[in-house]
Order: structure tokens, then C-alpha cells, then sequence
């Protein structure tokens, strides 16, 4: 069985695909089978690993509504070796329309993983929404853990509650009882502003959740990267961000 890690967080731009992208060049640098599920309409991580959107026919979109695509035929094969991707596009933003009526609505990606995926990858990355509508939810239920990207320049502390509560409740309500929060994880990180600092310090005193060791400075190399459709990893090897990444993938092996 794959590890399924869900990287969400209903605040935007906090860095859940910068992260889904890196986390995954730096685990394929050590040889691990990677797919990239993309869950946001967006399509970020899709095109950030270097996929034409014109190119992509089918999507998570087929696979998500009934009697579409198995996951199986919508995967791509990236620039990066070892890494696939489960493609988004536009189209997704309806399917969560589509989904709301459904039976089982709540179990579309976890049923989607279940075979294939969970026998072909070592590791799955699912990219979700900036939300807490049914996207993020299929992407929780199906997760045997979830990494919260945390932004430590802006009040980011404030939503982080009601995507506690949600995770609480897939346990509690039976859709995913062994989800595991793996982490929070610092990110845009500056030490050299106070708000850095006190940020970081808030974390650490609410407690609730393992914090990783690994923090995402704020720097341009990571804004560049996905207009090379490559991670970080790959595109700036040498770079501090590349090595923060993979001290985060060394984190995520021993949680995992
Ligand atoms: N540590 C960083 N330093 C500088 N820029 C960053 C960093 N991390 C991400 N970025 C840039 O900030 C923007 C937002 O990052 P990203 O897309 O990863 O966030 P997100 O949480 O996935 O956003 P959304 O909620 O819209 O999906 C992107 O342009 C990205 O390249
Ligand atoms: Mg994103």
C-alpha cells in the first residue's frame, strides 16, 4: 500500500502545491515511485510539473463523477523521472457541483486510489483546493496522512481550527477513522521579521500538532521553479530551498 498524503489548507497561497511539487522531487531523488493527484480546478501542480494543459484530454474530472475515467488512464508521466501526474483542469470546478449529488460523494478519490495507484506508487500527493468543499474532503478521506503548509508572514493561525474540526470529523464520522495529521509546515518563513518569529513561536505553544523541523524560507527560487516545470530539486539543485525540501522528504519517510 501507498502512502497517501494530502497536502491542505483552505487559506490560498500558502504554498499546499509549491510543496505537493517539491516533496515529491525530493522523495523521487531517492528513488521513490511518486503520482501528484491534482484536486484544485487551478491546475497549478499539473502545469508546475511541466504538463501542457492543451494536452491533457481526460482529467481528474472523468475520474471523479461515475462512469467515467479510472485513475489508471488519466496518468501522465512528467519531465521528472519517477514522478506521474493525476491531471487537473478547468473542468474539476463543475465536478464538485457534480459530486454534491452523488452517492458516496465523500469516497470518490479514496475508491479511485483503491488498486492501481495504491500498488504502483510508493508515495501519493494529493494537491488540494484552497477550500473545505467536497474536493478537499475526497482528498482527506482518501489520505493516510495530511501535511497543513502553515504561512508564517499573515495571520495564519485564524482558519486553521475549522480545518481541524473537518479533519476531526472524517475520524469521527467513520469517513477516514486513521487519517493522521503528519505536520505542520512553516512556510514563506523570514527570520528575519518579528511577525516570522511570532508566528513560529505560536505554533509551537498551541501544541495540538508535530511541527516539522523543516521551514520554507520565503525565496524567489520557488517562484521560478514551476515556470521550469521541473521541482526545485531539479531546477535549482543546489539551492537552500532544494535542501529544506529534502530534509522535509527525510521527515516524511521516518513519519510515514
Ligand atoms: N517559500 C516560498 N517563497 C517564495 N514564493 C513561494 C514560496 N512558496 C510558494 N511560493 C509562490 O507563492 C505562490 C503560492 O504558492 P502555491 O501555489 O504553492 O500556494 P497554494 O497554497 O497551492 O495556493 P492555492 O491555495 O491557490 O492553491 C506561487 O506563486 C508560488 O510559486
Ligand atoms: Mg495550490
Amino acid at each position: 500500500m501507498a502512502n497517501v498524503i494530502a497536502i491542505a489548507n483552505q487559506k490560498g497561497g500558502v504554498g499546499k502545491t509549491t510543496t505537493a511539487i517539491n516533496l515529491a522531487g525530493s522523495l523521487a531523488e531517492q528513488g521513490f515511485h511518486l503520482l501528484c493527484v491534482d484536486m484544485d480546478a487551478q491546475a497549478n501542480l499539473t502545469v508546475g510539473l511541466g504538463i501542457n494543459l492543451g494536452t491533457v484530454d481526460r482529467s481528474m474530472a472523468d475520474v471523479l463523477v461515475d462512469g467515467g475515467s479510472t485513475i489508471e488512464e488519466i496518468v501522465i508521466p512528467t519531465q521528472t523521472s519517477g514522478i506521474d501526474v493525476a491531471p487537473s483542469t478547468l473542468e474539476l470546478a463543475s465536478t464538485e457541483v457534480e459530486l454534491f449529488t452523488s452517492i458516496g460523494r465523500e469516497h470518490a478519490l479514496r475508491e479511485a486510489l483503491a488498486g492501481w495507484a495504491h500498488d504502483h506508487y510508493d508515495y501519493i500527493l494529493i494537491d488540494c483546493p484552497p477550500t473545505l468543499g467536497l474536493l478537499t474532503i475526497n482528498g482527506l478521506v482518501a489520505a493516510t496522512h495530511v501535511i497543513i503548509p502553515v504561512q508564517t508572514q499573515y495571520y495564519a493561525l485564524k482558519g486553521l481550527s475549522a480545518l481541524v474540526k473537518v479533519i476531526n470529523q472524517i475520524r469521527n464520522k467513520g469517513l477516514n477513522p486513521d487519517l493522521r495529521v503528519m505536520g505542520l509546515l512553516p512556510t514563506f518563513y523570514d527570520r528575519r521579521t518579528i511577525l516570522g518569529r511570532e508566528m513560529l513561536d505560536e505554533l509551537r505553544e498551541m501544541g495540538d500538532h508535530h511541527i516539522f523541523k523543516s521551514m520554507v524560507k520565503q525565496t524567489v527560487k520557488l517562484g521560478e521553479a514551476p515556470l521550469a516545470g521541473r521541482p526545485v530539486t531539479a531546477y535549482a539543485t543546489n539551492s537552500d530551498a532544494a535542501r529544506t525540501y529534502r530534509g522535509l522528504a527525510q521527515e516524511v519517510i521516518d513519519l510515514a
